[in-house]
């Protein structure tokens, strides 16, 4: 079976189809007769649990030593069992591990393998251990794996977003409330803000991965066990600082999961409203940027097209991370404590999750590399809707002593008056808005720029072109300090 094998074995397997296996050597069969196809069907999780398999090889070398420095098992048993392990890691490298649904699972059939290369004596790997620790332990590696990448490719992103913030730290664009003209806004700014989400993103991942630093190694079915064990060997191992608790807990908490998916659909909130300002702007209507040539789609029928198909999978892969999420939330709720098989259900959301989480991150990174900021549209556009109606209202304040209230109302009134000549507040000269009202004849004519709009944002945080290159290089030492962090 193929890592991209979606469907469970045998197509002549009818479900209720019951039929006795040859052979049958189930590991779990005890006084059991089992042997109907529906039950294999149903319950193999191979074709995606053999995503595992790395974590299952190193969770079981690491028990086999803590049993034989316990004395569970002996040196040599543990060598033979270690070894074994290590030529299947080499069959699985070399693509010639063949898992086989009937075998279940990722761990029946490492262990079933293992049986074949080195005989009885594997069966002793699994003395103080079940397939909940067993399980539970593979699962925390695979997501600590799955935030380390995820985590790396922010980074990347965000060393992106301050490049660009910095070049077009004094670009002007329309800044928007309600998708309505507001304020002026420069490029970087507005750049910047995603660099901020990336960054919380970067702070949640890593929460997550604090949160599941413990082995569950040891817990075995749920109530621990009778060996004289020493599960903080096996951690320290496995790369894990400490140990559950509680073994029930150990087993039945699949919260680590949940903390990087939720983790991953904030995320996934972020890359997807990215997406869909990259769309927007990328219309001619906007006509903000242009976007990468080798990054757009055409189309079958019109020959003129340049198609956003990028961004808007960055905007559509949220639905399916939020059902990820969503999906498991609802295997997990309502589950009476210890292991249930319902937790089964939990890899195929984790695993969609990780894959679509990932190629958002690059998508976005590759957009905001590959992306031109048409400055001068994105700054005439600026200028548009009344954008500078604050700044009027703001002189009238700091250079007349209106009351801002009053500033307010009398501004609106000026753009409603304009509005009624079929004008604007951009191009309009103070001896124009005189007519209007007397004070604004005096009024300095730069005050009604854009550049100036931004230029006097300069409260920390805002958009002035001062404040956005310290912010970029913030944002930059921010990135490389939480690489750097000691997990
Ligand atoms: N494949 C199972 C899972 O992913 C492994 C644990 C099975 N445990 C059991 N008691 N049946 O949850």
């Amino acid at each position: 079976m193929s890592a991209t094998d979606n469907q469970p074995g045998n197509e002549d397997d009818q479900p209720g189809n019951e039929k006795k296996q040859p052979g049958d050597d189930r590991m779990w069969k005890g006084w059991l007769t089992g042997g109907s196809s529906l039950l294999e069907e149903i319950n193999a999780s191979v074709r995606f649990d053999h995503r595992l398999v790395q974590q299952d090889i190193d969770g079981s070398i690491a028990h086999a030593r803590m049993l034989a420095t316990c004395k569970v098992l002996s040196a040599g048993e543990a060598t033979e069992i270690v070894d074994g392990l290590e030529r299947i890691r080499a069959e699985v490298d070399a693509g010639e591990f063949v898992f086989d649904p009937a075998l279940e699972d990722v761990h029946m059939n490492v262990e079933a393998r293992l049986r074949e290369l080195i005989g009885p004596v594997a069966g002793r790997l699994h003395t103080a251990r079940s397939r909940n620790d067993q399980v539970a332990v593979d699962a925390r590696m695979w997501v600590r794996d799955a935030i380390d990448r995820l985590d790396a490719l922010l980074a990347e992103v965000i060393e992106v977003v301050s490049e660009r913030a910095e070049a077009h730290h004094a670009d002007v664009m329309p800044g928007f409330t309600h998708l309505q003209c507001a304020q002026p806004v420069t490029i970087g700014h507005h750049l910047l803000a995603y660099g901020e989400m990336f960054l919380r993103d970067r702070d949640r991942l890593r929460c997550a991965r604090r949160r599941l630093d413990e082995s569950p190694l040891g817990a075995a079915a749920l109530a621990g066990t009778g060996y004289p064990i020493d599960p903080r060997e096996s951690a320290r191992s496995l790369g894990f600082t400490g140990i559950t608790r509680n073994s029930i807990d150990a087993v039945s908490d699949r919260d680590f999961m949940l903390d990087y998916l939720s983790a991953g659909a904030t995320l996934a909130v972020h890359i997807s409203r990215l997406g869909e300002e990259l769309v927007v702007w990328s219309t001619p209507q906007f006509g903000f940027i242009t976007l990468p040539e080798d990054l757009c789609a055409g189309s079958s029928i019109m020959p003129q097209k340049r198609n956003p198909d990028l961004p808007e999978l960055m905007r559509a892969k949220s639905g399916r991370i939020f059902g990820d999420l969503m999906s498991l939330l609802t295997v997990m709720k309502g589950l009476p404590l210890a292991y249930s098989r319902d937790m089964q259900e939990d890899k195929e959301a984790l695993f969609d999750a990780a894959d679509h989480l990932e190629i958002s991150v690059r998508a976005a990174a590759a957009m905001l590399r590959g992306i031109t900021f048409r400055t001068d549209k994105t700054k005439a556009d600026a200028a548009l809707g009344n954008t500078v109606a604050t700044d009027l209202a703001d002189w009238l304040v700091a250079d007349r002593g209106v009351p801002f209230r009053e500033a307010h109302s009398v501004v609106g009134g000026l753009v409603k008056w304009l509005a009624v000549q079929g004008r604007e507040l951009d191009g309009a000269r103070p001896a124009e808005l005189g007519e209007f009202d007397p004070r604004f004849a005096e009024l300095p004519p730069h005050v009604l720029t854009v550049e100036h709009a931004v230029t006097r944002r300069d409260s920390p945080g805002g958009t002035s072109p001062a404040r956005v290159r310290e912010a970029a290089a913030e944002l930059r030492r921010l990135n490389s300090a939480l690489t750097k962090e000691n997990r």
